[in-house]
């Protein structure tokens, strides 16, 4: 599909599926060359948005590794509010191990810091970030995003796990809210 409508808004196509899973291959190739078959890292999966990307990823991992999910959420319409919620909390002991945080975009990086300095806080021997898309224009914040799949300018998209207000998260695509129809 060339456009989606949600709600009151409308969106284009803006990243095809075929070109999201490439770049989610070359940073799991990435990924198998830094992390050793010893480390057996925890990938905290933050949902609900990254759970289509993490099952991706998963897919092309060749080191041992755990899964768990945390549930967290700051956005309200197309804007964050800057406020996080813990929905779904940590129930895994991340005591001296390298817990890989897995997000779905990082926009303000309200939530990446809150869940870095509670991972730390609880423990962690170290905290790895691995985000499919990034924001570097609203990114400000100093906690390394340590895997990047793709960048992305400013702007709002839904699609591939992520929503507008809850709904969108079922398209394969990246759509882009189109700014031109939604005057
Ligand atoms: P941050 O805390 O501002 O970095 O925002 C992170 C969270 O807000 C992400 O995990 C998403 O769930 C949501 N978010 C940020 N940008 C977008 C977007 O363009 N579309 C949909 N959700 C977004
Ligand atoms: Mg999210």
């Amino acid at each position: 599909m060339e456009r989606i409508t949600l709600h009151d808004k409308s969106f284009r196509i803006f990243i095809p599926h075929d070109k999201i899973l490439k770049s989610i291959e070359e940073l799991a190739a990435k990924m198998n060359r830094d992390f050793s078959q010893a480390d057996v890292p925890l990938f905290l999966s933050v949902l609900n948005g990254s759970f289509m990307f993490t099952s991706d990823l998963m897919k092309h991992l060749e080191f041992q590794c755990e899964l768990s999910f945390i549930k967290v959420s700051s956005y309200s319409g197309v804007e964050s509010t800057g406020e996080l919620k813990h929905i779904l909390g940590l129930n895994t002991d991340v005591k001296g191990r390298t817990v890989v945080l897995v997000e779905d975009i990082v926009d303000t990086g309200a939530t990446i810091v809150e869940l870095y300095s509670m991972l730390k806080e609880a423990g962690a021997a170290k905290v790895v970030v691995c985000t499919l898309l990034l924001k570097p224009d609203a990114y400000k914040r100093d906690v390394p995003i340590d895997y990047v799949a793709m960048k992305i300018p400013n702007d709002f998209i839904v699609g591939y796990g992520l929503d507008y207000d809850e709904i969108g998260r079922q398209y394969k695509d990246i759509y882009v809210l189109d700014t031109a129809s939604n005057q």
